[in-house]
């Protein structure tokens, strides 16, 4: 599924538009994402951070389990973008833990993600570039299907 540069900018322009949702009192860094889904649904999500730190959850995640906890599953692209607390936006790449979330719900050689400064500097890389060899639910079905001719 080729990503319209029109879908990419609105992706851009919504995962700013949620970052001041940002809750990010610790790190002070602020993150924010868009998913589009294949439907063409757009889902927003931004860190959420706890004073017991590990409860903290991932822009990424945020709009991720947003999307599945309304019945969306099959998704294109993902925009991540961020600010630090000098207010600067650089590339914000996904960390392990989300790119194997996104291994368990998107197809690594079609899933965009795209890290943004802004509308008009972005990188795009597919999944499979940032988590090679992912272990996904593929790896299990492979499992059971040999389990099933035994
Ligand atoms: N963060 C994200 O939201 N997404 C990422 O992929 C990288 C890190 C958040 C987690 C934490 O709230 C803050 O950025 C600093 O690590």
């Amino acid at each position: 599924m080729k990503l319209q540069e029109s879908m990419r900018e609105e992706l851009i322009r919504r995962a700013f538009g949620v970052l001041e949702y940002a809750y990010a009192p610790y790190s002070k860094f602020k993150v924010a994402a868009a998913l589009l889904t294949k439907s063409g649904k757009i889902y927003t999500g931004c860190n959420i951070e706890n004073a017991a730190l590990s409860p903290g959850n991932c822009a990424e995640r945020t709009a991720i389990f947003k999307a599945v906890s309304e019945g969306e599953k099959d998704f294109a692209a993902i925009c991540i973008v961020n600010e630090d607390a000098q207010g600067n936006h650089d590339y914000c790449p996904p960390c392990g833990v989300c790119r194997q979330v996104m291994m368990e719900f998107c197809d690594p050689g079609e899933f965009t993600i795209i890290l943004a400064k802004d509308e008009g500097d972005y990188q795009a890389h597919m999944l499979a570039e940032l988590l090679p060899l992912g272990f996904g639910p593929g790896n299990l079905k492979k499992q059971t299907d040999d389990d099933l001719v035994d």
